[in-house]
């Protein structure tokens, strides 16, 4: 599935979206540039999931948990990895746990991934506009429903 948004604010909306359909033990994987809306996105998908905490990028700190809502959302971003190794962040722990796993720059940590997520390649249409496009790619059965539930 792809769709486009016009602004940050229609980003935030198809993550809340997202997010009210979310179930614990679900994995996505969001790809896109620098700046292209993840944690943007993410925003949305806390909104959805019940967080009214603000969301803050865990550029630094790779992991924040965010426990207030339906269910539990860890976010990740693996960017800086650097001489952290999947193993003592505990990802598999993560991805078999009580919450949603949302992962930033996944493909640091690609042997590390299960074999079924809903990955999401948001992409910038031209530069210093505020265009995106949403591409929705669902590995395994759980996530081809999911996406058929979004597109409702
Ligand atoms: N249509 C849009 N969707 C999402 N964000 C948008 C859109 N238009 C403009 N923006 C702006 O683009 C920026 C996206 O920043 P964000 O931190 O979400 O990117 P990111 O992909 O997480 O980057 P990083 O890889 O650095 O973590 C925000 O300032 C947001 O307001
Ligand atoms: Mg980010």
């Amino acid at each position: 599935m792809q769709l486009r948004t016009e602004n940050a604010t229609q980003t935030v909306a198809w993550g809340k979206k997202l997010g009210h359909l979310l179930q614990a033990q679900d994995l996505l994987l969001l790809d896109g540039d620098l700046g292209a809306g993840k944690t943007t996105f993410t925003q949305g998908l806390a909104q959805g999931l019940g967080i009214t905490r603000p969301i803050k990028s865990p550029t630094f700190t790779l992991i924040r948990e965010y426990q207030m809502g339906r269910i539990p959302l860890y976010h990740m971003d693996m960017y800086r990895l650097e001489d952290s190794s999947p193993e003592e962040l505990g990802l598999s722990e993560y991805f078999a746990g009580d919450g949603v796993v949302v992962m930033e720059w996944s493909q640091f940590v690609a042997d590390f991934l299960p074999a079924q997520y809903l990955r999401i390649q948001i992409t910038r249409l031209a530069q210093a506009d505020e265009q995106r496009q949403l591409t929705f790619q669902a590995q395994g059965q759980r996530y081809q429903e999911l996406v058929a539930s979004l597109r409702k």
